[in-house]
């Protein structure tokens, strides 16, 4: 039976380092709000002209490099994300051409924080049904240009950064390895508890000047909702995964988890009874970045020489939409 395994992996983050205390000179925040509420330490920012196809360009050719390949040999291209270079073409269309693969097919995913796993999904479809045999799934962003830097934003502004991660799923008939079970779910009656209003397509022209001036154009959340749904919603999700696979969580090696707040995972990991030593971090560095937490986690954690093959790894994460996803997979 052909299975979808991870054969390469690569992550790439802006080499600009924003600390809390440069945003505390920015807005009506400090590094100990920042660190207590949400473990956040620090986070990176692109420069003015680097978009989040070029961000996940350089993770790309990182996981190709890994796999093994080249990108010549990638079928298709999966790129998630939040803040796509453009209203359209997707990304996929501009980090195709940046890897220089016409005229394999690109397929945006717009699903937030779950848009890599949504992503891993569709790339494990294609692998089961023998239609592609090597896919690139990119999860990329540039968040800083679209974070409201004054006291009106700063609810927001200091929870996010910029990166990228991807990894390459290739087509494997080794017994036992690969993906095992993918989750996904969604609540659009939600939508609204973290949004971003522009664009509005129903407004005729949908955006103009008065966009700008009353903040339309910066995400908005209420957090506490956010919080309390990402806690519930994944700890049903995690049993649940486990439940229709028949795992025992202490055979689970690492449970990988979206990074939007230190405190949410946890409580999770708390609740569920996991040790904190299997239920990994890096968002004191990163921040929440999106569709890229989880590949760059990914990435960090195997490149450190942590994940061996046949290790039993959980990926999970829950944002906006709502959506929430999980994936087991055997490495
Ligand atoms: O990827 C998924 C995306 N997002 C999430 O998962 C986020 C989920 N939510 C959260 O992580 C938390 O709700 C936050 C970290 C965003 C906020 O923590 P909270 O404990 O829910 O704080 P709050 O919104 O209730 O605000 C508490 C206080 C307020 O002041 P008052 O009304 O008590 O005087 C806020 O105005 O903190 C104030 N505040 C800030 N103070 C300093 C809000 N943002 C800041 C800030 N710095 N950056």
């Amino acid at each position: 039976m052909v299975r979808s395994v991870i054969t390469g992996t690569g992550r790439y983050v802006p080499p600009r380092v924003v600390s809390n205390a440069e945003l505390a000179g920015l807005m009506d925040t400090s590094d100990e709000w920042i660190r207590t509420r949400t473990g956040i330490i620090e986070r990176r920012f692109a420069d003015e002209g680097v978009s989040s196809s070029d961000l996940g360009l350089e993770a790309a050719r990182r996981a190709i490099e890994d796999a093994g390949l080249q990108p010549s040999d990638m079928d298709l291209i999966i790129f998630a994300t939040l803040s796509p270079d453009h209203h359209f073409p997707g990304s996929g269309c501009y980090l195709q051409a940046k890897l220089g693969v016409p005229p394999i097919g690109c397929l945006d995913v717009r699903n937030q924080c779950t848009g890599f796993l949504y992503s891993l999904s569709v790339a494990d479809a294609f692998i089961r049904s023998g239609v592609y045999k090597n896919i690139l799934v990119v999860g990329a962003e540039v968040h800083s240009s679209a974070l409201d830097m004054t006291d009106r934003g700063r609810d927001i502004a200091v929870l996010f950064g910029d990166g990228a991660g991807a990894a390459v799923v290739s087509a494997c008939k080794e017994d036992g390895r690969g993906i095992i079970h993918s989750e996904l779910h969604a609540d659009g009656r939600f939508a609204r508890a973290l949004y971003m209003d522009v664009w509005d397509i129903s407004r005729k022209p949908f955006m103009g000047h008065e966009s700008v001036d009353s903040g339309e154009i910066y995400p908005k959340m209420d957090g506490k909702t956010v919080f309390k749904h990402a806690v519930t919603n994944m700890i049903q999700l995690f049993q649940h995964t486990l439940e229709v696979t028949g795992t025992n969580p202490a055979d689970i090696k690492y449970v990988i988890p979206h990074q939007a707040n230190m405190r949410i995972n946890q409580a999770i990991a708390e609740r569920l009874g996991i040790p904190e030593e299997k239920f990994l971090h890096n968002i004191q560095r990163y921040a929440n970045t999106t569709a890229a937490s989880i590949p760059i986690l990914l990435d960090e954690t195997r490149r450190s020489g942590k994940i061996e093959k046949g290790d039993l790894i959980l990926l999970i994460a829950f944002g906006s939409g709502f959506t929430w996803a999980s994936t087991l997979l055997r490495w």
